[in-house]
């Protein structure tokens, strides 16, 4: 009978997606992790952004955020998406190419491009659009794109929808990228996270650069981790290279307590976005507070360095720590500190105690990260004390083992 049912299922779902879902054994993994109270994503918050937030009626400290310089809940920030709110309401109800341009927008992307010490910027709706757009309309079937095997998923995905030949490079191997580079004989884009989400590691970009450059390919730069945090005035690590990438990448949604994207560059490759790339074209474009909140956030970011500094060294404290308890620790570099537990129900175990414990950390299970190789993603902000740092490895040493 069980025989049969079985029989049942795997023959509706050869036939129907629906029951292909149905069938699938990542929704037993789900619904499992629900039932058993350690599910942890999709978890409700109930308050702004801080240093702390309430969920279920309880403050948690936060280190599983990407608010680095602590802006999110900021009273200036607040009050300059209200003020755009009062006077271009609440959406465009439109593409930036027909009715969704603001003069707000092009006011962004005229300080972006200032602050990235780029020729031209453009905005885009998600970070996430900004590299689909990009890797989709500048590359093709004629070309590759070289990335770093742990770069986001939005690389990924637009490498794929381009149709380019993909070539992965193991993590961070700069050796294997020159050999890779060496051997290919059609027009190369090399992408590469600056800092990557999970881990919180960083690329030697310099010399990323240098072998690029030999090598006659383009390069992008992901600088969604970085932008806010590293490089002058928190312009990233791209603004500090003598000779730049040719394109940067950075998103709204971290440091800048904000939603949306950016690519930045030369000037004809960033209007040709503007005009050709259908994930810019073909959607709408960032509402009014979104766009000015990222606008003041970025002043305030020029005008406070003393956030990305204290982002930096709060992480350092916390990854210190956290390695001289017996963790096996990654990052530190910007403001993301990674504990490789690798089995993921280990690290969603974790997670529970820590939230019953009233800190707020994150899971990277696949396919965030290679399977097997789960991580609890911790970061740090501008708004963090040495005292909360502190009660945070004091915590994890009681509750996580090593
Ligand atoms: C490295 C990296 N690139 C791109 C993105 C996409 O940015 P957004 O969240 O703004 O869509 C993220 C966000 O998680 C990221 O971590």
């Amino acid at each position: 009978m069980i025989g049969s049912e079985r029989a049942t299922v795997a023959d509706l779902a050869a036939r129907d997606v629906f029951w292909k879902v149905r069938a699938d054994a990542r929704r037993a993994d789900v619904d499992m992790g629900r039932r058993a109270d350690v599910f942890p994503y999709f978890v409700p918050v109930g308050s702004a952004l801080g240093r702390e937030v309430i969920v279920d009626g309880r403050p948690r400290l936060m280190f599983g955020s990407n608010n680095y310089l602590g802006l999110a809940d900021d009273d200036r920030v607040i009050e300059s998406a209200r003020d755009a709110v009062a006077r271009y309401g609440s959406g465009c109800t439109g593409s930036r190419l027909m009715n969704g341009t603001l003069e707000l927008h092009l006011e962004l992307e005229a300080e972006l491009a200032a602050w990235m010490r780029r020729e031209a910027a453009l905005v885009f709706t998600a970070g996430y659009l900004a590299n689909l757009a990009t890797l989709a309309t500048l590359c093709g079937p004629d070309d590759v794109i070289v990335g770093d095997a742990r770069n986001h998923a939005s690389i990924e995905d637009g490498a794929k929808l381009s149709g380019a030949r993909v070539v992965t490079v193991r993590h961070n191997d700069l050796d294997q990228l020159a050999a890779k580079l060496g051997r290919l004989d059609a027009p190369a884009l090399v992408v590469w996270d600056s800092v990557f989400s999970m881990e919180g590691d960083a690329v030697d970009l310099d010399r990323l650069l240098e072998i690029t450059r030999a090598a006659g390919a383009r390069t992008l730069i992901d600088e969604a981790h970085s932008l806010g945090v590293l490089g002058p005035h928190g312009a990233g690590v791209a603004a500090a290279c003598e000779l730049p990438p040719d394109l940067v990448m950075g998103t709204f949604s971290k440091s800048l307590a904000s939603c949306g994207g950016v690519i930045a560059g030369d000037r004809d490759v960033i209007e040709f976005l503007r005009v050709h790339a259908r994930p810019f074209v073909f959607t709408a474009s960032a509402v009014p507070a979104a766009v000015a909140a990222t606008l003041a956030a970025i002043r305030i970011a020029i005008a406070e360095p003393w956030r990305a500094t204290r982002a930096r060294s709060t992480a350092v404290r916390l990854a210190d720590g956290l390695r001289a308890a017996g963790y096996p620790v990654t990052g530190g570099e910007a403001a993301i500190v990674g504990v490789r537990v690798q089995d993921e129900w280990a690290a969603t175990l974790a997670w529970r105690s820590l939230m019953d414990a009233g800190i707020y950390v994150n899971v990277g299970v696949y396919p965030a990260v290679p399977r097997g190789d789960a991580i609890l993603r911790l970061s740090t902000t501008a708004q963090h004390t040495d005292a909360d740092i502190d009660h945070c490895i004091d915590t994890f040493t009681k509750l996580v083992p090593r």
